[in-house]
């Protein structure tokens, strides 16, 4: 499974090469608005089998599908994914509308599946994930390669997702052929994934930038969000220790302001990292001069905005964890958003699994 990796800019020729890989069983990485993605054709069994081995990832974690527009227009191809006779009427309506209003974007659905789509793109679950993404080098390559591709973040399985060409060249270089260049993804969060109880009422399994608030405008009513327990693997992103730096990762005090002196965790039997009182430590703060707080804390500080708005601070969130990855502090800690809802709740979604609670 050697290979050099090659990031290349999406002319037509290196699109008609990606897409050539592709319907030969290869992957190849891309950008999408939301994170980059690993992609193989859903329809080769060697290419699925490559996005699980070279992202380590386990099998029974399921695969996103990843539809151009056009393909999703057509209706022969969605029930070719789909069972829609499973599907009651209002649940049929529901999925058009949020269609129509979200989609390309980053909204996931997960629908029943029909035989056709392989065991091995779902981890054998009855269901399928599908989304049409907004980027346009992901539409392009999706259009030319003729096949829906399922695609997982490109990073290795439990790190922290990558949203640029260099983040997954960090993460897969010498395990994939090709990695389309597309700039910094403009969310820097991966998308909402929105599923439905057996009761049919739908359910937020993943929170992403399209808000609860959002989809209850679209569809008239309030979708929930699904409280998992461990032993229910129905959204596995939803694990405990996804997004994770390599550094242990705490997260500060509700209010905390840097004037407060902070104690360090406190050790548990199970955990790895071993922290004393010379340890340095990083900030990941949501606001301000990260210059005057680096000085003032003595340490280095990333702020993802200078003034807290959600939006930026979602699109360098994976960036500066890496980068924090990589400065001279040995742990690190990170402020939470406060508000329950939107943006600031998949950015505080992300941290908690970055710290594992
Ligand atoms: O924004 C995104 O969604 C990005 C880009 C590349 O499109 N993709 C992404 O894929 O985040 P990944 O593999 O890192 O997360 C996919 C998650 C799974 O971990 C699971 O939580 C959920 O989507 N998922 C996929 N298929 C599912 C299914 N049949 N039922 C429930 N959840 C599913
Ligand atoms: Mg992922």
């Amino acid at each position: 499974m050697t290979h050099t990796t090659s990031i290349l800019s999406p002319t037509p020729a290196h699109l008609a090469q990606a897409a050539l890989l592709l319907q030969n069983g290869e992957v190849v990485a891309m950008p999408t608005e939301t994170v980059y993605g690993l992609a193989a054709s859903l329809w080769q069994e060697a290419g699925l089998m490559r996005v699980f081995a070279s992202k380590e990832r386990p099998q029974f974690d399921p695969l996103i599908v990843h539809l151009s527009a056009e393909m999703a227009a057509d209706a022969n191809l969605m029930a070719t994914l789909v069972d829609f006779g499973q599907i009651s009427l209002i649940w049929q309506k529901q999925v058009a509308a949020l269609m129509v209003a979200f989609w390309p974007g980053p909204l996931t659905l997960v629908l029943p599946k029909t035989a056709k789509v392989p065991d091995l793109a779902t981890s054998g679950l009855p269901t399928i994930a599908l989304r049409v993404p907004a980027h346009p080098i992901a539409q392009a390559l999706i259009q030319a390669t003729g096949a829906p591709l399922a695609a997982p973040s490109a990073n290795r399985f439990g790190r922290i997702s990558p949203t640029t060409a260099q983040a997954v060249y960090e993460e897969l270089a010498g395990r994939i052929p090709l990695i389309l260049e597309g700039g910094p993804c403009e969310v820097g969060l991966e998308s909402t994934v929105l599923g439905w109880d057996e009761m049919g009422n739908p359910q937020i399994l993943r929170p992403g930038q399209i808000s609860a608030a959002e989809i209850n405008q679209v569809l008239g009513m309030a979708v929930y969000e699904a409280v998992l327990h461990p032993a229910e693997i129905q959204a596995p992103g939803m694990l405990k220790n996804h997004y994770a730096p390599r550094k242990p990762l705490f997260l500060l005090p509700p209010g905390w302001t840097p004037t407060q002196p902070l104690t360090l965790p406190v050790q548990s039997e199970n955990q790895q990292w071993s922290l004393h009182a010379s340890s340095q430590a990083g900030y990941l703060l949501l606001a301000g001069d990260a210059q005057a707080l680096s000085r003032q804390l003595n340490a280095p500080v990333i702020t993802l905005s200078p003034d807290g708005d959600r939006a930026l601070c979602a699109r360098f969130l994976f960036a500066a964890l890496r980068s924090l990855d990589a400065s001279e502090a040995d742990f690190l800690w990170a402020e939470l958003p406060p508000e329950p809802t939107g943006l600031g709740h998949a950015i505080a979604n992300r941290l908690c699994k970055a710290a594992g609670v």
